[in-house]
């Protein structure tokens, strides 16, 4: 049988950076409540001409090349984003593809909000232990700034830009292979975060007059809540149904969406402070790119080493959420 073995990570953050300090000039807010809530004190703004893909596909290079794997043989692209080039077609995977140069990988998007890389990650296995897929290229990709409503204070503070991406490949080897992914989604909290125009749920002649409607709009207080209730029990799952407990893994890499909300799961689970990795202060909250950045912040530290275990979260958007224990199984 054929086990999937996540190989190399890489991420791209474009050049400009949004202080707390510059946003009080644009909305009514201070760096010390931005600080205290969150835990954020910059984010990353890609430039104009700078797309979702462009950023993907920076990523992507440096995972493909840290992966020893030919680009040639990538036969899959996956791409999470909810801030796509285009609003529908084509999707941004098939534009990164053609940028790295890919011929004839699969290629699609998938939207799963701030859970994208889990649920990718879960794909990308799916498809490798039935066969029919050998190396998955999977990225999480936002240029969240062109969806931000910057005169919102209770979301333009938390968003930034970002991509990262990871190999997934075949191996025979079990000790290599991600040893599960949870994922789970419940519509009934869809309101809590979305972006209310700008699809077939709107009618076409409203779309100008309500053109700040296709920002995101969040409740951010009731998302604290179930954010936190929800990663707690998925973690805890995650870990029972393996055997495992906190003691066992090296990295926690949560989602970065708050830094109360990594300390509240991080606290529940018992795990100890150089346990918990932390990107939230300079890069905010990046939605489907915001694990890969944060694997890959790690990496590039020279933290983390083959053969160690790391448990990943999500929470976003729909609501989605997610859970994964992986290896990080470098080629050998
Ligand atoms: N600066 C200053 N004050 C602000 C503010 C800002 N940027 N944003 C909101 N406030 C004010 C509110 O207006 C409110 O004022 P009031 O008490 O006079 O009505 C007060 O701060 C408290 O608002 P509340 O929304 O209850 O704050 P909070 O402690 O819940 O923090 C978030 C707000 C958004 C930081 C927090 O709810 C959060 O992080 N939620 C989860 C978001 C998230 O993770 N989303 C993505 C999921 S992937």
């Amino acid at each position: 049988m054929a086990y999937a073995a996540f190989r190399s990570i890489g991420a791209y953050v474009p050049e400009k950076i949004l202080t707390n300090k510059e946003l009080t000039s644009m909305v009514d807010t201070s760096d010390e409540w931005i600080t205290k809530r969150t835990g954020i004190k910059e984010r990353h703004i890609a430039a104009k001409d700078e797309y979702t893909s462009d950023l993907g596909m920076k990523a992507a290079q440096k995972a493909i090349q840290r992966s020893g794997i030919a680009l040639e043989d990538i036969d899959m692209v996956v791409c999470a984003t909810i801030s796509p080039d285009y609003f529908c077609m084509p999707s941004t995977a098939t534009i990164i593809s053609t940028k790295l140069g890919l011929k004839n990988a699969t290629a699609f998007d998938i939207s799963a909000a701030c859970t994208g890389f889990v649920y990718s990650l879960s794909i990308a296995k799916a498809f490798i232990e039935s066969g029919m897929k050998k190396n998955v290229l999977i990225i999480g990709a936002e240029k969240l700034s062109a969806i931000t409503d910057y005169s919102d204070r209770g979301t333009c503070i938390l968003f930034g830009d970002g991509a990262g991406a990871a190999v997934i490949s075949a191996t025979e080897d079990k000790s290599e292979a991600i040893i599960d992914v949870h994922t789970g989604a419940d519509g009934e909290y869809a309101d809590l975060l979305m972006t209310p125009n700008g699809g077939s749920g709107s009618a076409h002649d409203s779309l100008e007059e309500e053109a700040g409607s296709c920002f995101m709009q969040m409740k951010g207080n009731e998302t604290f809540k179930v954010a936190v209730r929800t990663l707690t029990k998925d973690v805890k799952e995650i870990l029972a149904d393996n055997n495992l407990t906190g003691n066992d893994i090296k990295h926690f890499v949560p989602h970065q969406a708050n830094y109360r909300i990594i300390k509240a799961v991080g606290d529940a689970l018992k795990l100890r402070e150089e346990q918990v990795v932390l990107t939230v202060a300079k890069y905010g909250n990046t939605s489907g790119a915001s694990i890969p950045m944060a694997i890959n912040d790690v990496y590039e530290s020279g933290e983390l080493k083959a053969g160690e275990l790391m448990l990943l979260d999500a929470f976003g958007g729909g609501l989605t959420w997610g859970s994964a224990l992986v290896p990080f199984s470098p080629k050998k």
